[in-house]
């Protein structure tokens, strides 16, 4: 179904992807974990033995109803946001200790540190400043200069107070900057009283941008998952069986002939753009068109530009999927986690964005 909002604006349609996507028949995984509080818990993640795979557990707090990623040696980071269909999700950094430039995790943990036979890793988008650190760091590959960014975020995020912010960073003890991500840093983010004694990390850091609209959150992705397992048929959704898979003696909920497994969500995305009132029928047979062609059972969402925005980072060069006759199409993920392809159709390339509304299917 299309849902109509009444209060919209008339809506000129420019154009629609469906090359993208392709609808082959899938058998998906049967058992989510419900929500945790306001948080959906896509699979792979696991909040409980029942539900998702056993490989990628989280805490659902039953006090709190949130969500945590409990890490080697004791400490717990805080899920903010979880993108499914990129298997990724978004913590926050551990907590100050009051009144230092010490965090948490240095205190319980000596930093973060992941289970390397867990599927979980450090991505390459997170920016990494440490704070607090021996001057021995001067001579290390990380960069400790007074023009490293780690001092732009001291003084202007807005994040660090001026006390906390005097202890992080001094002549003797520096901040630094690194890229977390590839060897050997993806599995831990090291502290120690002997090295820097705090991190944060930003998220897809633009130094272009304003330092207090830099995004703080650490980011972790997982490795795409096996089929469920299983221990009876009962497990499985219809179009699977459960049977020996490899050679742990586990079972798992194998597709049928003709199906594909698959645990993420592709939808497109078609963007309007505002128009005048001379327009609206052409709208309505475009959305009678869409609502036709509608052959993946999905409902139909109207979206906000400032969404879509965010959705592929304003339209970012590292979200460029390819161009076309049509015009260019962007790789985005929606707040709830799934992946759309985006276009963005010639005639908003020429005239510059407006703020309209826009539509997927
Ligand atoms: C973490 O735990 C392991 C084993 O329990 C221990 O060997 C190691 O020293 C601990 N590391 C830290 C930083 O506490
Ligand atoms: C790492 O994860 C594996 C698999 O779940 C588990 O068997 C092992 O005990 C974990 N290691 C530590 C140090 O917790
Ligand atoms: C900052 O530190 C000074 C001395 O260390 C202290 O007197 C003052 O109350 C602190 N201010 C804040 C806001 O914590
Ligand atoms: C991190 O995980 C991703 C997804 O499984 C994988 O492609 C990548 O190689 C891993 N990186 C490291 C350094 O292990």
């Amino acid at each position: 179904m299309i849902t109509t909002n009444s209060t919209a604006k008339p809506l000129f349609l420019l154009g629609y992807i469906c090359s993208l996507l392709s609808f082959g028949h899938y058998c998906y995984p049967q058992k989510t974990c419900p929500n945790c509080g306001s948080i959906e818990v896509p699979y792979p993640l696991s909040t409980n033995p029942n539900c998702g795979d056993p490989n990628y557990r989280l805490r659902c707090d039953p006090q709190s109803q949130k969500l945590y990623f409990d890490t080697l040696n004791g400490s717990s980071y805080l899920v903010l946001r979880i993108m499914a269909s990129f298997q990724r999700m978004v913590v926050q950094p551990s907590p100050w200790v009051s009144g230092t430039c010490v965090t948490q995790d240095m205190l319980v943990s000596e930093g973060l540190r992941l289970n390397q036979t867990l599927p979980f890793n450090v991505t390459t988008s997170n920016t990494i400043f440490l704070f607090n650190c021996s001057p021995r760091l001067f001579v290390s590959p990380l960069n400790c200069t007074p023009s490293s960014l780690c001092h732009s975020f001291l003084e202007s995020s807005g994040h660090v107070n001026k006390n906390r912010s005097l202890q992080c960073s001094s002549s003797l003890n520096p901040c630094c900057t690194f890229i977390a991500g590839g060897m050997p840093s993806a599995y831990k983010i090291r502290l120690h009283s002997s090295g820097c004694k705090a991190f944060r990390s930003i998220l897809n850091l633009d130094p272009e941008r304003p330092v207090s609209q830099w995004e703080e959150g650490l980011e972790i992705q997982w490795a795409s998952p096996l089929e469920p397992i299983c221990k009876t048929q009962l497990d499985c959704s219809g179009a699977s069986k459960c049977l020996p898979a490899g050679t742990n003696s586990l079972f798992r909920c194998l597709c049928n002939k003709g199906y594909h497994w698959d645990h993420g969500h592709v939808m497109g995305v078609v963007i309007l753009r505002k128009s005048t009132h001379a327009t609206q029928a052409k709208l309505a047979r475009a959305r009678e068109d869409m609502l036709k062609s509608s052959n993946v059972g999905k409902t139909a969402r109207m979206f906000q530009l400032k969404d879509i925005k965010k959705a592929t980072n304003s339209f970012s060069k590292d979200r460029f999927l390819g161009s076309g006759g049509f015009g260019e199409v962007y790789k985005g993920e929606l707040q709830d986690g799934t992946v759309v392809a985006i276009k963005l159709a010639k005639v908003v390339l020429q005239k510059k964005w407006q703020e309209g509304d826009i539509y997927s299917s």
